[in-house]
């Protein structure tokens, strides 16, 4: 009988040929690796949230999705669950604070607590230069990529804390890093959301919780206008969740922090 890849590695273990500690070779079966967490990605009803939310269902985690667009998480949990994953959606609007704490207590009635958090959902703002930005379109961007982030670690953190364990990923852009001429309300957004996430990380790293920020550049999403891109060549949203497996099942005791993502051609 062939050996499984979890097999492969007891063996590689006995033989003295790994030389981690056991319980982490036990624990490189793809499907079982976060088997027993619940995680909760939020906009996981497209694009790179619903990417993340099928790779870490795959990996065994109960997953849950949540947005506005009842259809769309809808689709993507049956996608999850016919591929034998499990995942729940709830419809929730993560700009106003009172759905974030009706989806913290429907979550923890119906899941229980949350053992990874990503929080993904965000929006674009790329039509022109910051002076002729309405006021809503500024209120929207910073209220969607900034102020809901800090809702949602509002409303799930302090059971993390309890648990002493945690993942916050926090999907931000290589726009926090750069400046983006036509995107100043987006590229503020994302900067504020790497220094709320530096910050966090100090706060929270005493309970054993790691809150990483993950920061793309241009991925082939509806979210950002692809002209003068070619799409083979931009990084795909499955690229974007496979750093989040990386940083999801990393050995406890390390804490990759932050990662900038390219492509490796520039589209
Ligand atoms: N695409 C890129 O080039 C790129 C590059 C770097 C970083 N990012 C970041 O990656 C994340 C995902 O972007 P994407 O490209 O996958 O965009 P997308 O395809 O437009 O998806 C955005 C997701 O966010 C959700 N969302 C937006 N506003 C929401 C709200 N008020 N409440 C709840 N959910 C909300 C949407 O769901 P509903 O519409 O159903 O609410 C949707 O699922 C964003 O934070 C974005 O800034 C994207």
């Amino acid at each position: 009988m062939p050996l499984s890849g979890s097999s492969v590695a007891e063996l590689a273990w006995f033989k003295g040929i790994i030389t981690t500690p056991r319980e982490f070779v036990m624990n490189t079966n793809e499907s079982t690796r976060l088997t027993g967490k619940n995680a909760l990605i939020t906009g996981g009803g497209r694009g790179i949230g619903a990417a993340i939310a099928q790779k870490l269902a795959l990996l065994g985690a109960q997953t849950i999705i949540c947005g506005r667009n009842r259809d769309e998480l809808a689709t993507t949990a049956r996608t999850i669950i016919a591929r034998g994953g499990a995942c729940e959606s709830f419809r929730c609007d993560i700009t106003q604070l009172a759905e974030v704490e009706h989806l913290a207590r429907s979550v923890q009635d119906k899941v229980g607590p949350i053992g990874v958090l990503v929080n993904n959902a965000g929006v674009g703002s790329f039509g022109g230069p910051l002076h002729s930005l309405p006021p809503d379109d500024w209120d929207k961007v910073l209220n969607t990529n900034l102020r809901a982030v800090y809702y949602m670690i509002r409303a799930f953190a302090p059971a993390m804390i309890t648990k002493r364990s945690g993942d916050i990923i926090n999907i931000s852009s290589i726009a926090g890093k750069n400046a983006l001429p036509n995107g100043a309300a987006y590229s503020a957004s994302k900067w504020g959301l790497n220094g709320l996430s530096y910050s966090v990380a100090e706060e929270l790293r005493q309970y054993n919780i790691r809150v990483a920020v993950v920061c793309p550049g241009s991925v082939h999403t509806d979210l950002s206008p692809h002209e003068g891109k070619d799409p083979n060549r931009m990084l795909q949203p499955e690229d974007v969740a496979h750093v989040v497996e990386m940083l999801v099942t990393q050995h406890p005791r390390s804490f990759a922090s932050e990662v900038v993502l390219r492509p490796t051609q520039k589209p």
